[in-house]
């Protein structure tokens, strides 16, 4: 057994050279990178899907995830970042590269996808915080682009205005498809905004825009837009996701249909759980990842498998954390798990063993995992 926990996931690097850079705001640039011939298969990816970019700030190297807000039919692929403040790794970043440097950039990962359904007539909102918008771009021009008959809602959150990261391609994304897309901006800091648009994206904002904005739908008279809506997309912080989703969850949408990438750190459960199970103390728990073993003890089983991992600094693949995007499937090896909430997993991968470990409670007080995968036979 090895118990040295590794310093980050597993990325396969290459070396890209970046074709654009363009400062979007006072906090936000955009970086363009063309994509060789010969590299063409390792790039391609989904929206929603990030990389991570590999870059040496004060004699470190850092490694840090950026979403595509370029679409998988565009050439080169763009990203959206955020500068968090002078000194920071990603002021370093846009101040030290530029067009015609080359740069080392991961393979696209990542788990806030959707599933293309061409031809269908869907309805699909989306909601932003922030630097947020980047993964939501990706996605509004992808569906814009292979969709011909989905119409999109866009609810941008910003604290004011001069803020507002890709807005001259937003606002000409709805110009463009003006009779399919439409985009909302709001901002918790302007005092001059419009009622409507003022204030943080959060439940009560939700209430507003079902009654205000989503209300009447020219497609079906008997129904409102809301009631047709297929699929959430929400991206940003903890606490805006979190109000969020519980707000469209309590009006009626799905929680397989909430979709949610989380910005930031965020250790608080999405949505509340409500069950109660026994104690248990001291659980031994196995685990292989990465093709790595590793043994380590949580300490009672009142958090999630998880949880009590990435507490321990173990970097367990994760994005929802809420059962629903699938990144933390494993194996049960050995033990036994309450799983909370499982919107992701089939009948047949839960039969052969598979649980989510964001939604696992230890019932036993041993456990084996094995996070590497094990296909499941159909
Ligand atoms: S992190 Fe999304 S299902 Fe576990």
């Amino acid at each position: 057994m090895e118990n040295q926990i590794p310093y980050a996931r597993h990325y396969d690097f290459h070396r890209l050279k970046i074709t654009k850079k363009q400062q979007l705001t006072n906090s936000v640039f955009a970086l363009e990178f063309a994509i060789p011939d010969h590299l063409k298969k390792n790039y391609e990816y989904q929206s929603g899907q990030y990389v991570a970019l590999k870059y040496r700030h004060k004699q470190q190297t850092y490694i840090n995830d950026f979403s595509m807000t370029s679409a998988p039919h565009q050439a080169e692929l763009s990203l959206g970042i955020k500068m968090n403040g002078d000194g920071s790794s990603t002021k370093d970043l846009f101040e030290q590269y530029s067009v015609g440097d080359e740069i080392e950039v991961s393979e696209p990962m990542g788990r806030f996808t959707l599933v293309s359904k061409p031809h269908e007539f869907r309805t699909i909102i989306g909601f932003a915080g922030g630097i947020g918008i980047t993964p939501l771009l990706s996605h509004f021009k992808n569906i814009l682009h292979t969709e011909p008959r989905t119409r999109l809602f866009l609810f941008y959150g910003n604290r004011r205005s001069d803020e507002i990261a890709f807005r001259d391609e937003l606002d000409a994304l709805a110009k463009n498809h003006a009779n399919r897309f439409q985009v909302y901006y709001f901002f918790s800091q302007d005092e001059t905004a419009d009622n409507l648009f003022k204030g943080r994206l959060d439940e009560h904002k939700l209430k507003l825009i079902i009654n205000q904005i989503l209300h009447l739908d020219d497609t079906d008279e008997e129904s409102t837009i809301w009631d047709a809506v297929d699929e959430v997309l929400i991206c940003g912080k903890g606490e805006m996701i979190k109000a969020l989703a519980n707000a469209c969850y309590n009006n009626g949408i799905l929680k397989r249909n909430i979709h949610f990438e989380l910005f930031e750190e965020y250790n608080e459960d999405i949505y509340p759980q409500e069950k109660e199970f026994p104690l248990v103390e001291n659980i031994e728990l196995e685990f292989r990842m990465n093709r790595q073993n590793y043994v380590t003890t949580l300490n009672d089983n009142r958090l999630r498998i998880l949880q009590q991992l990435l507490i321990q600094g173990y970097p367990v693949p994760y994005s929802c954390k809420s059962g629903i995007c699938g990144s933390c499937i494993c194996t049960l090896k050995e033990g036994e798990v309450d799983l909370l909430e499982n919107e992701y997993l089939t009948e047949k991968e839960e039969q052969s063993g598979k649980i989510l470990a964001c939604m696992a409670v230890p019932l036993s007080k041993k456990i084996v995992l094995n996070f590497d995968a094990e296909t499941v036979a159909y």
